[in-house]
């Protein structure tokens, strides 16, 4: 069966000024390597990608986004053909409310940047899915991570919510290995790991192929 896949990956950038933003620690290296185990397992791959310091991963197409915004557009344009969506990307939650066309200059006072909500690129994607299609929605936890991990999947709507633990200093962010909770309907629940981020996203390929032969 041919499986068209749509993956996003890396963090997003808010600006303020031409130069200075806000973001988050993600690597992209799990999305990338979901990439790579999609492609392994003869799926044809979109992936959606914040900035990263990563090789391209061979045999996809990579749609380099910046912002928000720019992602949900691109995630928007590939979606309606895709059977499964790995929504990975660590996307930013609030983005400043403006953006200055030049550089603010320091005075050598404090400044306050006012935040707005980033809309929900996952929610708006999954408010037209199609039932075929296989979402699964990712999720960084400090505490309680099952218990918020289901949660997140009436919130946004998905068949699968994978958590990453992120708290103290063996949280995801940037590491090789992972330990991945994956929660899903009726009380589903598998644990990933501990393994390589290569091997995690290995058998949630996997997860998601068995899904799919079903449907
Ligand atoms: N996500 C998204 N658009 C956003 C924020 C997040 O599509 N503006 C997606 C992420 O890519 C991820 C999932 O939503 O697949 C979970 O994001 P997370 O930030 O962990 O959850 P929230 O619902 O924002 O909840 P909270 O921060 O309260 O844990």
């Amino acid at each position: 069966m041919a499986v068209r896949c749509l993956i996003t990956a890396g963090p997003t950038r808010e600006f303020f000024d031409p130069v200075r933003f806000i973001s988050n620690p993600s690597s992209g290296k799990m999305g990338y390597a979901l990439a790579a185990a999609a492609r392994s397992a003869g799926w044809t791959v979109d992936l959606v990608s914040g900035p990263v310091s990563l090789p391209e991963p061979a045999g996809v197409m990579l749609y380099p986004v910046v912002t928000a915004e720019e992602m949900s557009r691109q995630t928007d344009a590939l979606f309606g053909p895709c059977d499964v969506l790995l929504m990975c990307a660590a996307v930013s939650d609030w983005r400043p409310a403006s953006r200055q066309p030049s550089k603010l200059k320091k005075d050598g006072r404090g400044m306050t940047v006012e935040l707005e909500p980033v809309p929900d690129i996952l929610t708006a994607l999954s408010a037209r899915r199609r039932p075929d299609q296989v979402l699964v929605g990712f999720a960084a936890e400090t505490e309680d991570v099952e218990a918020n991990a289901r949660a997140k999947l009436d919130r946004k709507g998905v068949d699968l919510v994978a958590a990453n633990s992120v708290a103290g200093v063996e949280g995801a962010f940037g590491s090789e290995e992972n330990t991945v909770t994956l929660v899903g309907r009726e009380g589903f629940r598998r644990q990933l790991g501990p393994a390589s981020k290569a091997e995690v996203a290995r058998l949630l390929v996997a997860e998601v192929a068995a899904r799919l032969a079903k449907r």
